[in-house]
């Protein structure tokens, strides 16, 4: 197996340095459209033939060095007992939102075998697939995250909900929290007994909050899943994204690997984290509009700064965008490989 990733995790530096993309399958790959023109979002997401199919695209396509399963973060808070949909041009959407304790009463800890058996089955398909080609990532969102979607009942700007919950009704806040790190530690603990190689955290809201209420409120049920999984012996990655203020505490999450979105560079963060810590990232995804000699500028310029760290995993900053041509994501994998060879 080709397994710089797994290595770099681990803390290895690797020559290439791996790289794998946010969102690599998706939206800007026509192979990708050509399915989703045929089937919605969560069915492709709960049809594991379909969803295998489009996790393996950026394998073939582009060279990446890592296959993320396709599936969402929101997947289990609908098998928790949200209801879930994804309105076109609105984004994910849950109905009716979860703000007092009636509401609360609605959701349910899930048995991912029985609850999201398509998951599982999705990871059990790749696995052959992949015939040891890359490692698989599983991943889920972290609770703060999803909580944030339960609560304002889809994407905000104002985050008004989710904080006036913390801060006006603290009992009913750790009870959503709770029950989310529970079902998030089962569900990713049978990802990881289905098949999945590494793992990894998106906490895509978490940025909103304080020093003080990022650990509060987020950081430490983030922990409580790391703590949980640790057994299990499969790398752990934690991405906050906008989180640049927040990364000496994410450091003491217990991840094996630290995710940096674009806006405060390898060497800046480094200072925060300590040199001993494993980055992955962080090219902004819109520097893909570059020129070619530009994008090789910037890119090289991150190659440089990561070998700062104890080892790095080349990724963006955030997902690929719908906007990006496919040709030039390839040739950022090409570019990113070429220069770290
Ligand atoms: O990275 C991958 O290729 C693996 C699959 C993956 C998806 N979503 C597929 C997807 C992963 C890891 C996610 C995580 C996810 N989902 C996050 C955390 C990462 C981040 O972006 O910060 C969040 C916040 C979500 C929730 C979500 N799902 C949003 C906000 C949207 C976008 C809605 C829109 O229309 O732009 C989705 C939908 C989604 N998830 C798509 C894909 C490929 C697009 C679905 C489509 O085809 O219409």
């Amino acid at each position: 197996m080709r397994d710089i990733f797994l290595r770099a995790c681990r803390g290895e530096r690797t020559a290439p340095v791996p790289v794998w993309f946010m969102r690599q399958a998706g939206r800007y790959l026509p192979e990708y459209q050509e399915i989703r023109g045929k089937a919605d979002f969560l069915t492709m997401c709960k049809t594991p033939e379909l969803a295998a199919q489009v996790t393996l695209q950026p394998v073939d396509l582009l060279g990446v060095d890592a296959a993320i399963l396709f599936s969402d973060i929101l997947i289990p808070l609908e098998a928790m007992g949200a209801g879930l949909s994804f309105v076109e041009g609105k984004g994910p959407v849950l109905d009716p939102p979860v703000r007092s304790d009636e509401d609360f009463k609605r959701l349910h800890p899930i048995e991912p075998e029985k609850d999201v058996p398509f998951v599982l089955e999705t990871i059990k398909i790749l696995r052959r697939q992949l015939a040891d080609r890359v490692p698989l990532i599983g991943f889920a969102g972290a609770p703060f995250t999803m909580a944030t979607y339960l609560v304002e009942g889809g994407t905000t700007k104002s985050f008004v909900n989710i904080k006036k919950m913390l801060f006006s009704n603290p009992a009913l806040f750790r009870k959503v929290m709770d029950l989310i790190t529970d079902v998030t530690i089962s569900y990713l603990s049978a990802q990881i007994d289905a098949g999945a190689q590494a793992i990894q955290l998106f906490d895509t809201w978490a940025g909103v909050l304080t020093r003080h209420d990022f650990r509060d409120a987020a950081l430490i049920y983030a922990r409580r899943i790391f703590n949980a999984l640790r057994p299990k012996g499969v790398p752990m990655i934690y991405f906050v994204y906008d989180g640049g203020h927040l990364l000496d505490l994410t450091a003491l999450s217990g991840a094996d690997v630290i995710g940096l979105d674009w806006r405060t560079d390898v060497e800046t963060a480094l200072k925060s984290l300590g040199p001993d810590t494993v980055v992955q990232g962080n090219l902004d995804p819109c520097l893909l509009f570059l020129s070619e000699d530009r994008l090789r500028e910037r890119i090289s310029e991150i190659i440089l700064q990561g070998l700062q760290a104890k080892a790095h995993i080349f990724n963006l900053g955030h997902g690929v965008l719908p906007e990006i041509p496919p040709e030039k994501v390839k040739l950022a994998i090409d570019i990113i490989h070429e220069l770290s060879a």
